[in-house]
């Protein structure tokens, strides 16, 4: 007997929404990949670009895992970006993928000095995304960036990219670098796709940073005020134009740590920032890391009160994209 076409119709909805799924699964991981609980330098079929990979222990070639990229700060690398973001520490990230993309000549697209030849940074992440969808597992609804500095900066970048940024679910910028792009080739106004999620932005800042002071700088390699992006992320998001934070409350009175929260169009928490008194250029950790150990004349505390990490995974968790129903890669 047919099904009604009322019911073939539910059950079509339900098939899509239950089998939000890359291509990749079903397979066994490629044998060049790091085993699972794992990382391995890797490089893009083609494309004469690195990345890191980690692969959790708990992959199931048949169960869509999430998948976080981690840029890496100017002058940095992916296996500094990997132990600076702990994204490959379980503690953290309980079932997901990371990947830490490599840059051209150690700075993103959008900093002066970054090798803009194409493919450009913005290709080479959306081609590095597509690889591990077909390749891995993948949860495509569940996509996500963070970077450190330059690499901050690159992801409030990719977030302004209708092709790419479209991809991902949510982002977040620790101790961004934002330079004026409206006039840089390759890159251009900020123009996401629209659609119904919005664009969640989480930002973590220093009062006392000197390399991407909170406040911008307009000497050489001139960046933007923190404020001018969260605003800028609160206005795409449906706030209006220069929209002040809906709260700005006192999370740690020692150092003085400010969360300010964003609400847009009904979406609560859409934008976030935390301001850090006391801490400068650095990545905040309870523990020390390479920012603290590396450049202790930002960060003169040796470590701090809160895990940017932790905050980041709860951030992240929050959101996933609902109306990207489709599997891309059979586009
Ligand atoms: C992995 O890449 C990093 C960063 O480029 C490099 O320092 C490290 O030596 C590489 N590790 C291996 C095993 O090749
Ligand atoms: C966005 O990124 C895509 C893919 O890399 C690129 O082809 C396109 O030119 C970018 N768009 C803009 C407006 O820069
Ligand atoms: C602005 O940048 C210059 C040069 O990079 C640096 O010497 C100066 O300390 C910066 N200013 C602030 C307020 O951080
Ligand atoms: C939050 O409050 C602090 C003062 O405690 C202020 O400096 C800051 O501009 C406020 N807003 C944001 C977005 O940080
Ligand atoms: C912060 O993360 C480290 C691991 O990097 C962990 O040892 C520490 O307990 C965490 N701090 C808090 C407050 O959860």
């Amino acid at each position: 007997m047919p099904l009604s076409p009322f019911l073939s119709l539910a059950l079509a909805v339900a098939v899509t929404v239950g089998s939000a799924q890359s291509s990749g699964c079903g397979r066994d991981i490629p044998s060049k990949f790091p085993s699972p609980g794992s990382s391995k330098n890797l490089s893009l079929p083609g494309a004469d670009r690195e990345y890191r990979l980690y692969i959790p222990a708990t992959y199931d070639k048949n169960r869509p895992a999430p998948l976080y990229f981690s840029f890496h700060g100017a002058s940095k690398d992916m296996l500094e970006q990997e132990g600076l973001s702990q994204f490959s520490n379980p503690e953290f990230n309980k079932d997901g993928i990371a990947i830490y993309p490599n840059s051209k000549n150690g700075y993103w697209l959008s900093n002066p000095n970054a090798d803009t030849s194409s493919p450009n940074d913005l290709d080479f992440t959306n081609d590095l995304l597509t690889h591990m969808e077909e390749l891995l597992c993948i949860d495509p609804s569940r996509v996500y960036s963070a970077g450190k500095s330059n690499g901050g900066g690159f992801t409030s970048v990719l977030a302004c990219n209708a092709t790419v940024g479209s991809r991902f679910a949510a982002f977040a910028s620790v101790s961004g670098a934002y330079y004026d792009n409206d006039n840089t080739p390759g890159i251009g106004p900020c123009a996401p796709a629209q659609r119904e999620e919005g664009y969640p932005f989480l930002e973590f800042h220093g009062t006392i940073d000197t390399t991407a002071p909170i406040d911008g700088n307009d000497s050489k390699n001139p960046k933007l005020p923190t404020i001018d992006i969260l605003e800028g992320w609160a206005e795409q998001n449906g706030c209006g134009h220069d929209a002040k934070w809906a709260t700005n409350e006192t999370v740690f009175t020692t150092p003085l740590v400010k969360h300010a929260v964003w609400n847009c169009d009904g979406k609560q928490g859409i934008v976030q920032h935390y301001r850090e008194g006391d801490n400068g250029h650095c990545w905040p950790s309870t523990v020390s890391n390479d920012d603290y150990t590396s450049n202790p004349d930002q960060c003169p505390l040796g470590k701090y009160v809160f895990n940017a990490t932790a905050y980041i995974f709860d951030f992240f968790g929050g959101y996933r994209l609902e109306t990207q129903l489709v599997d891309r890669d059979h586009l």
